[in-house]
């Protein structure tokens, strides 16, 4: 990838991470964990901070708001694809003949980054990656520093207007369409535009941390990947498509 990296335009290349992410993020799960899966849930049992009762209702309510968002879309994506409405939504809670209720194992991620530490321009929040997941959703930053990479390998910085959320592709659905969408490469570092939103807060006596509503939306390991969706099936399966389940962790 380091080599990919190197060919692009300098204006299009991805600031290169010095260590960790300088973020921190807590993850609520939205809905129930899969009952039937190979691989069980990595992560540990959520902590509810201590002096918030309203915790769980908030956290949930958020949650299932996001995933009907990502729903509609899922659906708009289906039938923009020629499959079934259902094709995507019915894989992110598949009900099988069997009396098993499959679930996407979604994750309402709130994550933080403290800009009176660490906002310095250049500094990464989140390295250039793509997201595991199905879809992302997002609710509109504090402050900006989310740029992402078109298909055609132009970077492009982020702008969500004021009610509006930006979604963003994952690798289930690679693997779902053959290809055909790609997982969206992306980082969040501070930029000239974060600078400036850090002077207008610090001059309006605004917390200073960036704080973004994300949610992993998810599809069940039982059959996504297994192969790709209708017509995105093709013989011999496309390369994209990993066969082995070990990739999953969900
Ligand atoms: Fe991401």
């Amino acid at each position: 990838m380091k080599e990919n990296l190197k060919a692009m335009p300098k204006e299009y290349q991805p600031h290169t991470p010095v260590g960790p992410d300088l973020k921190w993020r807590y993850f609520w799960r939205i809905g129930p964990r899969p009952s039937n899966t190979r691989f069980q849930e990595l992560n540990s049992e959520p902590l509810i901070p201590e002096g918030f009762p309203e915790w769980k209702e908030t956290m949930d309510s958020w949650g299932y708001k996001m995933i009907s968002a990502i729903e509609v879309v899922a659906e708009m994506a289906a039938i923009g694809f020629g499959l079934p409405k259902d094709a995507f939504t019915s894989l992110m809670r598949l009900e099988l003949a069997c009396p098993v209720t499959y679930q996407g194992p979604h994750l309402l991620a709130p994550t933080g980054s403290d800009l009176q530490k660490y906002g310095q321009e250049g500094t990464v929040f989140a390295g250039y990656h793509y997201d595991l997941n199905f879809l992302t959703i997002h609710g509109r930053s504090r402050f900006p520093g989310l740029n992402i990479w078109l298909r055609n390998g132009q970077k492009v910085e982020v702008k969500v207007p004021v009610g509006f959320f930006l979604i963003q592709t994952g690798k289930e659905i690679e693997w779902l369409t053959g290809g055909d969408c790609i997982a969206g490469m992306h980082e969040v570092v501070c930029t000239n535009r974060t600078i400036d939103a850090i002077k207008l807060a610090q001059e309006q006596g605004r917390s200073l941390w960036r704080v973004s509503s994300t949610l992993f939306a998810c599809t069940h390991s039982i059959r996504c990947g297994s192969q790709a969706l209708g017509t995105f099936c093709r013989i011999p399966p496309c390369k994209q498509i990993p066969t082995c389940p070990c990739r999953r962790i969900c």
